[in-house]
Formats: C-alpha cells, sequence, structure tokens
C-alpha cells in the first residue's frame, strides 16, 4: 500500500542529485515555508513521455523570474532532470511535479536574497483529478475568496502564494459535496477554478474567460489551439456571472484535470454535451500521440 506522500520507494532529484524519497527534506527555517517564495510546475507524462515539458520549464523559470528569484539552472539542464526522475520511476503515465523555493540560509526575514534557491523533481502515478466527475460532469461550488489584481499579486506566476485562496476554496466545496469551486476575479468576472481554467459552449461558439489575472494554462492554449482547428470560434472575453445562465456546456482544463466536464456550478446546470465529449475524446489522442 502506498503511504503518505512523505513516505514512499523511490527518488526524488534534488538540487542536482537523486536522493532516497523519505530523505527528500529541508529545514524547518526554509524561507519558502513561511513567506511562500516557491514556485512550481504540474506535468504529465503519457507512454513515457512528459506532454509540453519544455513550455513547462519554461514557465517554472518564468514563476520564478516573477517572483523575484532565478532558478540556477537551464531550461536544457531542468529537462534532463525531469527525463532522469521519469525514467527512474519506471512510470509511463506519471504526475511529475518541479519545485523551486528559497531554502534555509542566513536570511530569516521577509528579505531573503542571501538565502539559496533550491530545485526538486518527483513524480508520482495520479490517475483522474476529479475522479468519476470526469464521465458524468463535475459539480463546482463559488468561491468566496476572488482571483486577485495582477497589481496586488503576480497573478500569472505558478507560485504557491497564490494557491492558499485555492485551498481554502476547495475545502468549502468538498465539505459541501462538490469537486472544486469556480473563483470570480476581483472585478467580479468568472475567472477559474482552484487548478484549471474554465469553457463554456452556447449556440456552437466557446467562450473562456481572458486570462489577464490568472494563470494561462498550457492546457488551456492547447484546447483553445484544437477549437480553432476544427473551425470552432473562441471568444476570450470577460465573462459576466449572470452570463452562466445562458451556457449549454461546460468543461475544465489542466495539467491535472486535463479536459473535465462540469455539470453544474452553483445553481446553474450544464449538459456533458458533443463538443465536451470531442474535445476530452481529442485531448485524450493527443497527449498520446
Ligand atoms: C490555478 C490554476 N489555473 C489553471 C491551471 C491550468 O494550467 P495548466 O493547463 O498549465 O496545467 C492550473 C494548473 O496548473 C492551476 O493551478
Amino acid at each position: 500500500m502506498t503511504g503518505g506522500y512523505d513516505d514512499r520507494d523511490g527518488h526524488i532529484w534534488m538540487d542536482g542529485k537523486m536522493v532516497e524519497w523519505r530523505d527528500a527534506n529541508v529545514h524547518i527555517l526554509t524561507h519558502a515555508l513561511h513567506y511562500a517564495s516557491s514556485v512550481f510546475e504540474g506535468e504529465r507524462a503519457y507512454n513515457g513521455k512528459i506532454f509540453k515539458s519544455r513550455e513547462h520549464s519554461e514557465r517554472l523559470k518564468r514563476s520564478a523570474e516573477m517572483i523575484d528569484f532565478e532558478i540556477p539552472y537551464t531550461i536544457d539542464e531542468i529537462e534532463a532532470a525531469k527525463a532522469e526522475v521519469l525514467a527512474a520511476s519506471g512510470l509511463q503515465d506519471a504526475y511529475v511535479r518541479a519545485v523551486a523555493w528559497r531554502g534555509a540560509g542566513p536570511d530569516m526575514g521577509v528579505a531573503s536574497a542571501r538565502n539559496p534557491v533550491r530545485l526538486a523533481i518527483a513524480a508520482w502515478e495520479w490517475g483522474a483529478y476529479y475522479g468519476d466527475a470526469k464521465m458524468q460532469g463535475a459539480k463546482l461550488d463559488i468561491s468566496k475568496w476572488k482571483r486577485p489584481s495582477p497589481e496586488t499579486i503576480p497573478s500569472h506566476a505558478k507560485a504557491a502564494g497564490l494557491y492558499m485562496i485555492c485551498t481554502m476554496s476547495k475545502h468549502a466545496a468538498e465539505a459541501k459535496g462538490c469537486s472544486d469551486a469556480m473563483m470570480y476575479d476581483y472585478r467580479g468576472y468568472v475567472a477559474e477554478a482552484t487548478g484549471a481554467n474554465m469553457f463554456f459552449v452556447k449556440d456552437g461558439e466557446v467562450h473562456t474567460p481572458l486570462a489577464d489575472c490568472f494563470l494561462n494554462g498550457i492546457t488551456r492554449q492547447t484546447v483553445i489551439g484544437m477549437l480553432k482547428d476544427k473551425g470552432i470560434t473562441v471568444h476570450e472575453r470577460h465573462i459576466m456571472p449572470e452570463e452562466l445562465e445562458g451556457f449549454e456546456q461546460c468543461w475544465l482544463t489542466g495539467t491535472a484535470a486535463e479536459v473535465t466536464p462540469v455539470g453544474q456550478i452553483g445553481d446553474w446546470h450544464f449538459e456533458v454535451g458533443a463538443l465536451t465529449r470531442e474535445i476530452a475524446t481529442d485531448y485524450e489522442k493527443l497527449v498520446r500521440s
């Protein structure tokens, strides 16, 4: 049986070396643990190959720059490290987590420029992120927390600090029997779920919130490309909550979520329709092609 995430067999790449899974630890006075000076990536490998691997490594580097530190490895070095981790895991289909953070060092206040920047990469088996919602359509709560303005926080970074409100939103959603929560942004527009982007269908056209204050997901960009290749019109725009009433279908996209249909958001209902199914199937084919 698999134990907790800290109690498994295998190896984790840490600062240039493969270390025993259970020994991949940090000191309690790690800056990131206190001040959220951490960025990460969530990636999936299919048939032994990480989908859009380089895009993820590039985003990791960019996220770090956005929160004011530099990862001391090149994109090629990160790519090689991920390949090493995946090979060592023996997994063909895996979730790959790269995380970079300001470690323990001479500084323990808010400023931490002298502390070392560290990088670790782990891989594990991870099935459907929303379980059987993938077939029936997920049920989403509406979060009381709003995606913050880019003037408040670097909202385009995949940075740990941005997930504090996601964790709270998802806990509240799960307590109500929902799979996840939809979040509005600071202006009141529909934004995204706690770890996935959103798409809506109306009259054969697709509408997705403009990613101007949240993560412009790699899956989101992939799916927009797939839709356009099919000749389907995609509107990237600000979406008001009252428009949800008129949308027929809804799905989520994300590396972990892949393409997951949504059946309900609050009191709004959606059908798991033909286009949703088609995009989900096409995405599955694409990641394995
Ligand atoms: C908050 C948030 N939005 C969107 C996404 C989707 O991003 P991607 O498709 O790059 O995985 C994720 C997942 O990484 C996420 O955590």
